[in-house]
């Protein structure tokens, strides 16, 4: 199928997660419409085992493609970890990005040779994340932590608050205490508490985000395949979830200080369908990011 200048660009995640990429995105093609899908009914992804994650992911991306989508961004570590392989397989004609924990520039950055990676058991337990390990991290020791029970306390929006400092501080505590002086945030959930993590971890530890250079990597995929021009209109975004939509449009409207269009799927026998009536963050009339 030929792509059309006006397809979009497709982000999905478990969850609220791949916002944080979506938001740099949005920034560096300001004109290229986009699509934003949630697998909300199956957050968390991170203790699911991997043949699990995978097949949500091919489910999602079969949806996403019949939306006309040009290129797949896998904003989710987790997903990436279980699934990017066999979707660049299972649909060798599509562009995706899949996303993996900043352990390269972690190891070039650091001065103490110690890096902390905040991730989920899924990407954790993963070959790519062991061979990420091994071409990169043979001089730095790397401090890891799963961060159980963070994705669901940011779904709720809850990213400051007693009980998600209290349990970023159980994360940080052993990996400061050993001295590490970089930490790569390996989820892409984990960027919305960064003010909190930036504050308990004070000012001599510098933390990676890897959202820019996956929105970096996404435009220049766009340009070598040739898919590169843009619609003309404004841009629209597209938000659909299998969670609830109003939820979702609410927090989603708070974490990217905008409203979103959000529409509701269902799983069906490993296909996603849509539910009937769309649902509206109520905080102003357009979509455009
Ligand atoms: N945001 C996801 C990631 O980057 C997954 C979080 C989850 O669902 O456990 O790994």
């Amino acid at each position: 199928m030929q792509a059309r200048p006006d397809d979009p660009i497709a982000v999905f995640d478990s969850g609220v997660g791949g916002l944080s990429v979506l938001r740099h995105i949005a920034a560096r093609l300001p004109q290229t419409n986009l699509i934003y899908l949630a697998d909300q009914g199956h957050v968390p992804y991170g203790p699911r085992p991997a043949e699990e994650v995978r097949a949500f992911s091919e489910g999602i991306t079969r949806f996403l493609l019949a939306r006309r989508a040009r290129l797949i961004v896998v904003a989710c570590n987790t997903a990436t970890a279980a699934a990017l392989t066999s979707l660049r397989g299972t649909f060798p004609d599509l562009p995706f990005v899949g996303m993996e924990p900043a352990v390269k520039p972690g190891a070039r950055q650091t001065r103490s040779g110690r890096v902390g990676v905040l991730a989920t058991a899924g990407t954790f337990e993963s070959q790519r994340y062991a061979d990420l390990m091994a071409r990169f991290a043979s001089n730095v020791t790397l401090y890891e932590n799963p961060c159980q029970g963070l994705v669901p306390l940011i779904e709720q929006g809850r990213l400051d608050g007693a009980e998600t400092e209290q349990l970023l501080q159980g994360c940080l505590v052993p990996m400061l205490s050993a001295g590490v002086d970089t930490i790569v945030l390996g989820c892409t959930h984990y960027p919305f508490v960064l003010p909190l993590i930036a504050r308990l971890a004070g000012p001599g530890v510098s933390l990676i985000d890897p959202a820019p250079a996956v929105a970096r990597q996404a435009q220049r995929l766009l340009v070598e395949h040739e898919v590169a021009a843009d619609g003309n209109g404004p841009r629209t975004l597209l938000a659909y979830t299998t969670g609830d939509p109003a939820a979702f449009a609410s927090l989603a409207a708070r974490l990217l200080g905008q409203p979103v269009a959000v529409r509701g799927l269902r799983w069906r026998d490993g296909a996603l369908e849509p539910l009937s009536a769309p649902a509206r963050a109520t905080t102003g009339p357009d979509h455009t990011v």
